[in-house]
Formats: structure tokens, sequence, C-alpha cells
């Protein structure tokens, strides 16, 4: 098949054209990446769990009734997914104190949160992801007021239905970020979940033990990724066990 035109290049996916209009194909890199890319890996495998990963979410979120980009999975590490405009927002929402959140107010990691807190950033390499308030987001036309009424009630939709998936395979959802795009029907816009839900862009640790089961483990030097993630695809049965070292992962039919 010819090789479909590249639409634009991130640091751990590619955007391809789609086979038709509306929709494009998302591609997993196995690159890891941390602190706006200051460190970097290749981890062989992560791009296929990922792919899955984020399938297995997504496809449970529209099954649920909040709505996504997923349509379906090409194969091992492409996806097909609707076209949308991404908001520069990157929505975080915490359970659990840690990482920049626990750094920034001087709370001791893994102190559980009164209620689940979301954050706004402002998507821009460039600027490191600062910040933002509500106020900034309007005032600069980032999204509208009506819009993040809307992006809250959809992340606390996925915070609540992965919580729960998390907790049946005996993991925590400590937080998580999500990307929101637009779509049009005519003049009508919606706003879906976009990107990825994957352990990129989650921190799960396991209910007994504490143990990091997401991208910590590559920012903090703290063991190997790929079997990380292998752990929660297999988990959530995703992925069957790995048998023995040296193999990648498999799919299950
Ligand atoms: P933080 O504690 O570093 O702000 O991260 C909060 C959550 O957002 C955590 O689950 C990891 C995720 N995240 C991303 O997906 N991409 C990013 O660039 C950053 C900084 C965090
Ligand atoms: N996603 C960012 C990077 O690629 C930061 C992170 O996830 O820690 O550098």
């Amino acid at each position: 098949m010819a090789r479909r035109k590249m639409i634009y290049e991130g640091k751990a996916k590619i955007i391809y054209e789609g086979p038709e209009p509306g929709t494009v194909v998302q591609y997993f890199k196995d690159d890891a990446t941390a602190f706006n890319a200051e460190k970097h890996a290749v981890v062989e495998g992560k791009g296929v769990l990922n792919n899955r990963l984020s399938e297995h979410f997504m496809t449970g979120l529209n099954a649920i009734g909040v709505p996504t980009h997923f349509i379906r999975r090409l194969n091992m590490r492409e996806q097909l997914v609707r076209a949308v405009e991404i908001i520069p927002l990157e929505v975080v929402v915490r359970n659990v104190a840690a990482g920049s959140m626990a750094k920034r107010l001087g709370i001791e990691e893994g102190t559980s949160l009164p209620r689940p807190i979301v954050e706004f950033y402002y998507k821009d390499d460039a600027l490191n992801d600062p910040m933002v308030t509500e106020e900034h987001a309007i005032a600069f036309g980032w999204a509208s007021q009506p819009d993040l009424d809307e992006m809250i009630s959809l992340a606390l939709r996925v915070n609540d239905f992965l919580s729960g998936v998390m907790f049946g395979v005996g993991i925590k959802l400590v937080d998580f970020k999500i990307e929101i795009g637009r779509i049009f029907d005519g003049d009508f816009q919606r706003l879906i979940v976009a990107d990825e839900i994957s352990p990129d862009s989650c921190r799960l640790w396991d209910i007994e033990t504490g143990e990091k089961l997401d991208k910590d483990v590559f920012r903090r030097d703290l063991g190997n990724l790929a079997d990380a993630y292998t752990e929660v695809a297999t988990r959530l049965g995703v992925m069957p066990k790995k048998s023995g070292s040296g193999n990648g992962p498999k799919l299950v039919h």
C-alpha cells in the first residue's frame, strides 16, 4: 500500500491522512520522552501497547456515551480516528497528589485529594506547557466558557470511568491528561475526547504495593517501561502475559 501522507509528527505519535474525509490515521511510535523531550528513549513495543490500551479505553468510553475520536484499530500500531481540531489545552484530572502538583503545592505524593481537581495547561512546547486558568483560555480565544464547562464535564466522566476500570484490576488512577477536539456537524460543534489514553498520559499505582505502572517508570528510572505497560495490558485482558524475555507484545485476537 502506498504510504499515506503525513499530516503531523509528535513525540509519541504520527498522524497520517485518513482513507476518507473526516478521518485520520494515528500511528503509535516506540519513542518515550519526558521533561519536554529533554529525556528520550526508544522502548521496543511501547507503541503497540499504547495503541491497544488507547483502543480499549476509548472503546469503553464510546460504549458508555462519552464521545471519543476512536473509530477502529487498523493494525498493531495504527488506529483510524475522527479528524478533530485539537483545543490547545491539556486537561489534567487528579485524584491523588503527585507529580507537578505535589511539588508546586508542597503536598506529599500519595495524599488523597478531597475531590478530583481539574487543571488546564496551554499546549506549547516552547513554553513548556504552562498551567493556565479558564480566564486565560477565554481571553486568548482557545476555548469559550461553554467549551470549558463541557471539557470539565467530559474529563470528570473519563475520570469516573477510568478510575472504575483500573480499580477492577487492582490499580489506582492517580491522575491523567486528556486532549479534547472539536468536530463540526454542519454548523453544530461538538467536543470529543481525542489524542490517546494510555500509561504515557496517566499515573497508575498498584493498589497493594504502590508500584508505578506508568511513564514515571521512565521519567524516574524505576525499571523497564514496556514491562510496566504490559502488566497493565495483561491485567485488563488486552494482552497475554509475556512469555520469557525478548518476546515483544503479542496481539490477542
Ligand atoms: P504532572 O504531574 O507532571 O503535571 O502530570 C499530570 C498528569 O498528566 C500525569 O498523569 C502525566 C500527564 N502528563 C502528560 O500526559 N503529558 C505531559 O506532558 C505532562 C507534563 C503530564
Ligand atoms: N510529554 C512530555 C514530553 O514528552 C512530558 C512528560 O510526559 O513528562 O516530554
